[in-house]
């Protein structure tokens, strides 16, 4: 199926799949992947190894806005890095989960990541996905999904997807991370986490992720591919 050259936001709460599902549509339809959460991670790690956040998640954010100034953090051959280390296992962690939603929610963050965002945007045929994606970064985008599905298989899923790693993940554990998360993220001043008014729901419960490719095929048909 050929689609035309568009951006495709995938937003939604934690563990539902998105960046599995917006992996998956890149690679059907030959579109660039963006990891929103990738970056929000990447501070996250940056802010802890240099004592931006401490322990009980109190934020230094005007030192870590100058911080901000230095560093490349970008993606690579082998996800996300910070210079030319790949920190992709470390942000997957349950250390820096425990910690992205406060530092998402620092204004100054959020402008970090977007200026990094807007700059692969301004081409088309990109997916990304995140949060705030419709509703503030790509507000123009021409294909809008918002994801959900049941807390507790979302815990399951993201506790296997942990334990395959190797990293220890119990499923009450990362429950509570992923509710104290999808709170955290829909109350905070600075884009919230909310379904843009356009966006489509898609409930993925029950459902594989080649039913949800066939179920986003049929939207596309539907939208952009009419005679
Ligand atoms: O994979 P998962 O859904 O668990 O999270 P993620 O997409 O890696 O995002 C990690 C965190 O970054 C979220 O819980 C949000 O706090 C923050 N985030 C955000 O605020 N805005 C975005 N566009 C993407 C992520």
């Amino acid at each position: 199926m050929r689609i035309p050259d568009i951006i495709i936001a995938v937003d939604g709460y934690s563990s539902t799949g998105k960046s599995s599902f917006a992996k998956i549509i890149a690679n059907e339809f030959s579109f660039l992947y963006l990891d929103s959460g990738a970056l929000y991670r990447g501070v996250t790690l940056f802010a802890i190894e240099n004592n931006y956040i401490d322990d009980k998640c109190t934020i230094d954010a005007e030192g870590l806005e100058k911080a901000l100034g230095g560093l490349d953090l970008h993606f690579g051959e082998n996800g996300t890095y910070i210079g030319d280390r790949c920190i992709e296992k470390e942000i997957r962690s349950l250390a820096v989960a425990d910690k992205v939603s406060p530092i998402a929610a620092v204004p100054q963050v959020r402008e970090f990541v977007d200026r990094k965002l807007h700059e692969f945007g301004s081409r088309k045929r990109v997916v990304m996905d995140g949060r705030d994606i419709g509703t503030t970064v790509f507000p123009d985008a021409e294909l809008k999904i918002f994801m959900t599905a049941d807390p507790m298989v979302r815990a399951q899923r993201r506790a296997a997807e942990m334990q395959a790693k190797g990293e220890n993940a119990d499923i009450e554990t990362v429950l509570k991370n992923l509710q104290e998360r999808d709170y955290i993220d829909s109350h905070r001043e600075a884009s919230p986490l909310a379904k843009a008014d356009d966006a489509i729901v898609l409930d993925n419960s029950g459902m594989t992720i080649q039913d949800q490719l066939e179920w986003l095929k049929n939207i596309i048909a539907e939208r952009f591919c009419q005679a």
